[in-house]
């Protein structure tokens, strides 16, 4: 009698143990800190300084053009409505087919890859300067 008592308690333990585990593993998976929160707002925010810093640089292109000379603050950039039809490459393209068509034509310089730091970083500026506009793929 006394055995058995021990094996249900052994067992029960066991359960116990194994649903403390389970739940911990859970909720890490969901969980961040402030901390966390902070430390990735800083690493965007120093991209979409970067961004910035290419937006207005006269080196990005070879003819000493910068992109803000026609879009001041990123003006007339409308990074919500990609992917989207555009006239001057005649299909649906991504927002960086348009950062690349610009920096080809108006600053005479080279695509930039889709994975090239660069292009990422005036990704994310583009799209910071609009945050909070509601995003409306397809759009003219
Ligand atoms: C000499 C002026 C000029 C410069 C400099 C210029 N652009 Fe443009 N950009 C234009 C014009 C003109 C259009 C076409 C507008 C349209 O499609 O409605 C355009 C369109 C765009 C669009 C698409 C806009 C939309 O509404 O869909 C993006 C994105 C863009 N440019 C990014 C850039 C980037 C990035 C640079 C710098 C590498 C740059 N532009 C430099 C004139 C310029």
């Amino acid at each position: 009698m006394r055995k058995r008592t021990l094996t249900i308690s052994v067992g029960l333990l066991a359960v116990v143990c194994a649903l403390v585990f389970v739940n911990i593993r859970v909720s890490r998976a969901d969980e961040f800190t402030k901390e966390d929160l902070d430390r990735w707002n800083a690493e965007y925010m120093s991209v979409v300084k970067q961004g910035r810093e290419l937006w207005t640089s006269g080196t990005l292109g070879t003819n000493g053009v910068a992109c803000a000379q026609c879009h001041p603050n990123g003006a007339n950039t409308h990074p919500e409505t990609y992917p989207k039809f555009q006239q001057q490459l005649g299909r649906v393209v991504p927002l960086r087919d348009m950062i690349n068509w610009c920096l080809q034509n108006p600053l005479e310089g080279k695509a930039l890859e889709a994975n090239d730091p660069k292009m990422v970083a005036i990704e994310a500026y583009l799209s910071y300067e609009r945050r909070g506009v509601p995003i409306d793929p397809g759009k003219h």
